[in-house]
């Protein structure tokens, strides 16, 4: 869960880099560096903290047209400058970047070590440093073949020599790459957003792919030197997606891009008022299915969640939602006629892409959900459906969210379609109320002077509470996660009804707690359990539907919500719980788009 960044060109590479680097932050942030050229010999830079940091000790960039960088999530050796990436041989002749893990580096450091070689850090990566000065003979191109021979896990590498001043070597396993290429000058890196604005011409490369980067040109070949002829993909997101655009932070503006990122993603979808997947060539996925098995990770799996009651309540088909790193591990029951469909924003999470493999691997057909064309995800699925969000670069979820509950909802819809459990009439007015959506998002954003004030009131609280019933449930669930990442306040999200069972005795005076309130059927059940907690002295927020607000009058606060339809609520309902965690995280004062300890990306188990 690092990134990578590497240019060849005629521009001065550091900054090209850095900046590179800086959109590719949200992949990991506790340690960067850059190796460089200067006078003829690798130049490393490194520093614990922010990519900022690297920047300032580098000061006025040394001329330099090539060069490879690094953003770094420790996983092994804690974030330091030693354990910073790049990585040196014993000479300081070759220098290495390297995002995934050396499952075997213990073996091959211990024999390296006995071989007389030198190492400085506690990272896996250093273990390949010393492995290609081993190899090295004739070409560093070679070295690295040989290298690569020796490693098992999983990485995307680029190294650089000292010997060869004019390329970069690359190459990819189980951990994306992609090449990006100019008008003499080429790039690598670990995603699109590191060059956008660069070019929009770049080969997203596959596993078991290495690559050759000069300012003049890219080859690439299999592990074995065989010439692979790749497909140019365009890049079609605009420069400025990546950009903060006048918002403060990125996840600020990416709760305020969730309209468009619907309305983007709904796009030709909906025919006369019913779900037509004709473009995406999915009739056929869904001829034979009975039960859907739904996997993803932490939000994405709350997009799930939701997609569970929306399939079961609208389409009558069983389906089962679950965290993939648990679902990897279990024993499941394959039968005839079951659908894995996989969640996942970046399509490179470890876990949910393990699910994938073992759904195919057991004969079952996977339809991917995912953000990231390209991804590896996407390109080892069966059938893939795009969220349209655009690049989500902060490292809590949002846009991603609402446009994976869009695809849920779509799914529901066509389902029900196909199987027929509706009339057109009734399927064509959900499908509307589905279009509408972009506006009703737009109305709840209304709301944020009144989610801000309300976050400066609950600022200092140390626990606070999510409830819900069905859907609500799920989407508090969502709640409770965004405000524990980003602001570091413990959140529990409970079933209302369940908390009786057990939590009621964590509710004391003053505890917050939000309580949604869109499931017109559940409500005044819902109710009951909140007046269970304002006997012990909760203080509640509801976030209630406008034709709810009766029945919630008796709590302390409210949010108010657009009057849609209930199974739909979830797109307009988890808005002011993202920006309730937001504010809250401003207010204390937190980094809200880098929080501590976490990635955006997470690409090991
Ligand atoms: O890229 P993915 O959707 O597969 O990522 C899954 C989770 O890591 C992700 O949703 C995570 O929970 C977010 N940081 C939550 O805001």
């Amino acid at each position: 869960m690092c990134g990578i960044m590497g240019y060849a060109g005629r521009n001065n590479a550091i900054p090209v880099i850095t900046h590179g680097l800086s959109n590719l932050e949200y992949r990991g942030y506790d340690s960067a560096g850059i190796a460089i050229f200067k006078d003829g010999q690798i130049m490393i830079t490194k520093k614990a903290g922010r990519l900022a940091d690297l920047v300032k000790a580098i000061g006025e960039p040394p001329a330099a047209n090539l060069g490879i960088g690094h953003t770094r999530w420790a996983t092994h050796g804690v974030p330091s400058d030693v354990n910073a990436h790049p990585h040196a041989d014993c000479s300081g002749r070759i220098a290495i970047v390297h995002n995934g893990i050396i499952e075997n580096y213990a073996a091959l450091r211990k024999e390296l070590i006995l071989e007389g070689h030198d190492f400085i850090s506690d990272t896996d990566t250093e273990v390949v440093a010393h492995l290609v000065e081993k190899f090295y003979a004739d070409s560093l191109e070679n070295a690295v073949r040989k290298a690569l021979n020796y490693i098992e896990g999983s990485f995307a590498l680029a190294v650089i020599s000292q010997e060869e001043p004019d390329k970069i070597i690359a190459a990819k396993k189980d951990s994306p790459l992609i090449v990006g290429l100019g008008a003499g000058e080429n790039y690598i890196a670990s995603d699109i957003p590191a060059i956008l604005g660069k070019t929009d011409k770049v080969y997203i490369l596959d596993d078991y792919e290495f690559v050759v980067v000069t300012a003049e040109g890219v080859t690439i070949t299999d592990f074995s030197g065989n010439l692979i002829n790749k497909e140019i993909f365009n890049v079609t997101w605009d420069p400025i997606s990546a950009e903060k655009a006048g918002y403060e932070h990125f996840m600020l503006k990416e709760i305020h891009e969730q309209p468009d990122a619907i309305r983007q993603t709904l796009r030709g979808k909906i025919k006369d008022g019913l779900v037509d997947f004709s473009e995406q060539g999915l009739d056929e996925l869904f001829d034979d299915v009975k039960k859907i098995y739904m996997v993803a990770c932490g939000t994405a799996y709350h997009a799930g969640l939701v997609g569970r009651l929306a399939i079961e309540k609208i389409a009558r088909l069983p389906v089962e939602t679950d965290i993939a790193s648990e679902f990897r591990y279990r024993d499941v029951l394959w039968s005839p006629g079951d659908l894995m469909i996989v969640i996942s924003q970046s399509g490179e999470t470890a876990d949910t892409l393990a699910v994938l493999r073992e759904a195919q691997r057991n004969g079952v057909k996977v339809l991917a959900v995912t953000n990231v064309v390209g991804s590896s995800i996407a390109r080892e699925a069966d059938k893939v459906l795009y969220t349209y969000a655009g690049p989500e670069i902060a490292v809590a979820s949002t846009k991603a969210y609402s446009t994976q509950l869009v695809i849920m909802y779509l799914l529901a819809l066509y389902l029900a379609k196909k199987r027929k459990t509706y009339d057109q009439k009734t399927l064509a007015g959900l499908g509307k109320e589905l279009l509408d959506m972009d506006v009703m998002t737009e109305k709840v954003l209304q709301e944020e002077e009144k989610i801000k004030r309300l976050a400066g009131k609950y600022q200092n609280v140390e626990s606070t509470f999510f409830l819900g019933r069905g859907l609500d449930y799920a989407v508090a669930m969502e709640g409770a996660l965004k405000l524990k990442e980003i602001s570091y306040i413990h959140a529990e999200a409970y079933a209302a009804g369940e908390l009786k069972h057990g939590p009621l005795a964590l509710i004391d005076t003053g505890v917050p707690v939000l309580a949604l309130i869109s499931q017109d059927a559940l409500a005044a059940k819902s109710m009951s359990n909140i007046k269970e907690v304002k006997a012990r002295g909760a203080v509640v927020v509801a976030v209630c539907k406008e034709n709810l607000q009766e029945v919630c009058q008796e709590c302390d606060e409210q949010i108010l919500l657009p009057d849609v339809n209930p199974l739909l609520a979830p797109i307009v309902s988890v808005i002011p719980l993202q920006m309730f965690a937001y504010y809250m995280a401003i207010f204390r004062g937190a980094d809200v788009d880098k929080p501590r300890n976490l990635a955006k990306s997470v690409t090991v188990e």
